[in-house]
Order: C-alpha cells, then sequence, then structure tokens
C-alpha cells in the first residue's frame, strides 16, 4: 500500500477520523518501518534457507559420488568374481579332458552351439553367455565314473550303464552351493542334460517344463554333436542324416525326446549348427579313441 493511499484512506476507519495529517503521516511512516523490518526479516530467512539448501545440495553431490564410486567398486569387483568363475570353469574342463571324459574340441562345440541358439531363440545376452560358458561343463560328472565303464570298448552291460547315468548327480555335486551364477547354471545344467521332454530320461525323468530351459538347450546341441560325431556305436553322420534322426527320429532317438520349441527353432537355424560345426571340426589330436559318451 503506497503512502498517499495509507493517508487518503486510513484503514483503521473511524478511528482515524480527527486525527492530523501529522499525526496520520506518523502512523503510516511507523507502518511502512514496521514493513521494511518485516521484509528485512524475509530476506534474512531466505537467504538462511537458500545457504542451507546450497550445504544440503553439497551433501547430496557428496554421497552421488560416494555412491558412483562404490558402484563402480562393486562391479570391478564383481567382474573379478566372475572371471574367478570362469577361470574354475575352464580348469574343471581342463581336468574333465585330463580324465578323457570329453574332447576339448566337443566341449567347444557345445559351448558354441548352446550360444548360438540361445541368441536365435532371443534370450538375453547375459544369458546366452552364461550358458555359452557353463555348458562346456555338462559332463563335468564324468570325473567320477571309473576308467574301467568309461574307457570300455563296446557296449556297456546294465550295472554300467546305470554308473554312467550317474555322472549327471555326480556333476551337480561337485559343482553345488555356489555363488557364482555362472557355476550355478553350470550345476542345474550337468543334473538336467539327459532329461527328456517325454520323461523317458534321466535322472529324473522330468516331464516338458520341469527341465531346466538351459539344460534342454545342451542336450538338444550334445544330441546333434553325437550325431555328427564318431561314436564306438557309430559312425559320424553328415548334416543332413543328423538333422533327419533329431526331427523325425530313427527308433533310438525320438523328436519327442526335445522341447517341441526348440527342435523347432533348430529346423530354422539348422544350417547354423552346420556351419558352427564345421568351423569346430573334429581335430584327431583330440579325438580320445574307444571314448564313450553318454
Ligand atoms: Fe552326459
Ligand atoms: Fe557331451
Amino acid at each position: 500500500m503506497s503512502l498517499l493511499s495509507l493517508m487518503a484512506n486510513p484503514r483503521d476507519g473511524d478511528a482515524d477520523r480527527g486525527l492530523s495529517l501529522e499525526a496520520r503521516l506518523d502512523q503510516a511512516q511507523e507502518k511502512l518501518l514496521q514493513y521494511a523490518r518485516d521484509l528485512d526479516t524475509t530476506r534474512g530467512l531466505l537467504s538462511q534457507r537458500e545457504t542451507e539448501l546450497a550445504r544440503v545440495q553439497r551433501q547430496l553431490s557428496l554421497y552421488a559420488e560416494r555412491l558412483e564410486v562404490s558402484r563402480r567398486a562393486t562391479a570391478q569387483r564383481s567382474c573379478e568374481l566372475e572371471s574367478v568363475h570362469l577361470d574354475t570353469v575352464r580348469r574343471l574342463m581342463q581336468a574333465a579332458k585330463f580324465r578323457d571324459c570329453e574332447t576339448g574340441v566337443h566341449l567347444r562345440r557345445i559351448s558354441r552351439l548352446c550360444g548360438e541358439a540361445a541368441r536365435y531363440l532371443a534370450w538375453p545376452e547375459e544369458e546366452a553367455l552364461l550358458v555359452q560358458e557353463a555348458s562346456a561343463l555338462h559332463d563335468i560328472g564324468k570325473i567320477g565314473i571309473s576308467d574301467s565303464i568309461l574307457g570300455k570298448e563296446g557296449p556297456l552291460n546294465d550295472d554300467e550303464w546305470q554308473m554312467m547315468k550317474t555322472h549327471t548327480v555326480i556333476g551337480a555335486q561337485l559343482l553345488e552351493n555356489s555363488a557364482s551364477p555362472l557355476l550355478q547354471c553350470a550345476r542345474e545344467i550337468a543334473l538336467c542334460h539327459h532329461e527328456r521332454w517325454d520323461g523317458s530320461g534321466y535322472p529324473y525323468g522330468l516331464v516338458g517344463d520341469a527341465i531346466p530351459p538351459r539344460a534342454r538347450l545342451v542336450m538338444l546341441c550334445d544330441q546333434y554333436d553325437a550325431l555328427r560325431s564318431v561314436r564306438p556305436y557309430k559312425p559320424a553322420y553328415d548334416h543332413a542324416t543328423a538333422c533327419t534322426i533329431l526331427l523325425e527320429g530313427d527308433g533310438k532317438t525320438r523328436p519327442q525326446h526335445f522341447d517341441p520349441a526348440f527342435l523347432d527353432l533348430f529346423s530354422n537355424i539348422h544350417t547354423i549348427f552346420e556351419t558352427a560345426w564345421d568351423e569346430l571340426m573334429l581335430d584327431d589330436s583330440e579325438t580320445v579313441a574307444g571314448l564313450l559318451y553318454a
């Protein structure tokens, strides 16, 4: 309110009537001084709040910086930890190779085929990588199978076959209780890579969706690789024959053994399998004569 309006329209109404102009001026001046003091107080409070706000902002920036440093350190630690786990997987692969459980080239092919298939199934890259690395340990449990069974030339008898089947459970025991997602994934695959969609697999005879998808995928890739490879009981089949056996069956292998969605994917991308397999052709130097694959 302006000084003139205060003079022209005294706010106290009748009470102000009769006051002299000088008294009204004094009154108005006093009110103006009061406004100025209030304004100063408000300005002081605002400035105090601004200072406080700036302090809080600085504190928040500091917290954000510390959080970022801690996030980077955690990422670094988890990266180092995963690389340690990867190193463990590779050392176990070496152990399997020394023990003549698998040839190195077979493990590389399974790894490659699983990675390719997982990507065509549009699994997230992280998951595809996990399966790619972990699938190399699918038969690690064969470390626990006796030489007389593992290296036997010719068919296994019933008792030997039952022993051979335990490589799934032995593999799972070897890999259990790890905090590493990589080793947990490897355990799941080692345990279930011989389960079949129709329930005719082992060790538990799981049916359909009860079988972990990663194990279903490894099972398909392992079967394709087995068909393409020489075994004591069979020759190596060419790609076309392997496809016919997987997709139509041959009495021993049946399409009902496989997840229909994965088999469908295989029928669409089988040339990818062929290319990947051909690129990692069996290296004679790594072939172990007389190996039996379960
Ligand atoms: Fe196996
Ligand atoms: Fe295998």
